[in-house]
């Protein structure tokens, strides 16, 4: 890995090269997969992720329906596979998943015959470089699935794994409706200086 004053400015031409030729498609594919009509606009409005050179932090966006929080994440996902494609750091892999669906794939392994295991789906999660969790909502904390999830939300605080999340709730407004502030208070302080309230 190289700082980025490191490189020289053909060095950098040399990535920005890589990264918009062969990097960014396959980041768009994934983004396309997750939310085609969301995928498509920013494809359309690169000024939507201008290139920044601080590597995006954890950071959550709360706040009413429409407001662009999931685009802004989707954004800062192209920044950070920018810089980090700039500063020779290969691993450039990441997850991008809605809240309920994530829940979901936890349940799905449950199931007898599942030929994923739910230590597969928490080693997935924990341990990819960058996960972006898309509307964190209404989940039922007595249920298995949110030990699952709070696993995984554990270790990333606990190892700073970096974390993009939005919600239409605050996360006050997350813990009153989980009854349960400890998911809630790791994300806050993970997201620290990074709570966006739209
Ligand atoms: N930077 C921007 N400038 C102009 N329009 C934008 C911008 N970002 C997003 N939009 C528009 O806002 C719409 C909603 O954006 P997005 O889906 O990201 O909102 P959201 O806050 O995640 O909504 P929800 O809470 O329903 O998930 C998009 O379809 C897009 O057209
Ligand atoms: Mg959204």
């Amino acid at each position: 890995m190289k700082e980025l004053t490191q490189l020289t400015t053909k060095e950098r031409q040399k990535q920005a090269r890589i990264f918009n030729e062969k990097v960014l498609p396959g980041i768009f594919t994934q983004l396309t997969n997750f939310n085609p009509k969301l995928a498509r606009e920013i494809k359309a409005h690169s000024e939507w992720y201008p290139f920044k050179e601080v590597v995006p932090e954890s950071q959550i966006h709360c706040g009413d329906a429409s407001t662009g929080k999931t685009t802004k994440v989707m954004a800062a996902v192209i920044n950070w596979a920018s810089l980090r494609c700039l500063t020779l750091q290969r691993v450039l892999s990441f997850e991008i998943i809605g809240f309920a669906s994530l829940l979901q794939e936890i349940r799905n392994t449950f199931k007898s015959g599942s030929e994923v295991t739910t230590q597969q789906v928490i080693d997935k999660y924990k341990n990819v470089p960058l996960l972006v969790l898309d509307d964190i909502g209404t989940c039922d904390v007595r249920d298995w699935s949110y030990s699952v999830l709070y696993m995984i939300i554990d270790y990333r605080w606990g190892h700073e794994k970096r974390t993009f999340y939005t919600s239409n709730y605050t996360l006050d407004q997350l813990a009153e409706m989980w009854g349960d502030d400890r998911l809630p208070r790791r994300i806050g302080d993970m997201c620290n200086g990074n709570i966006f309230e739209v």
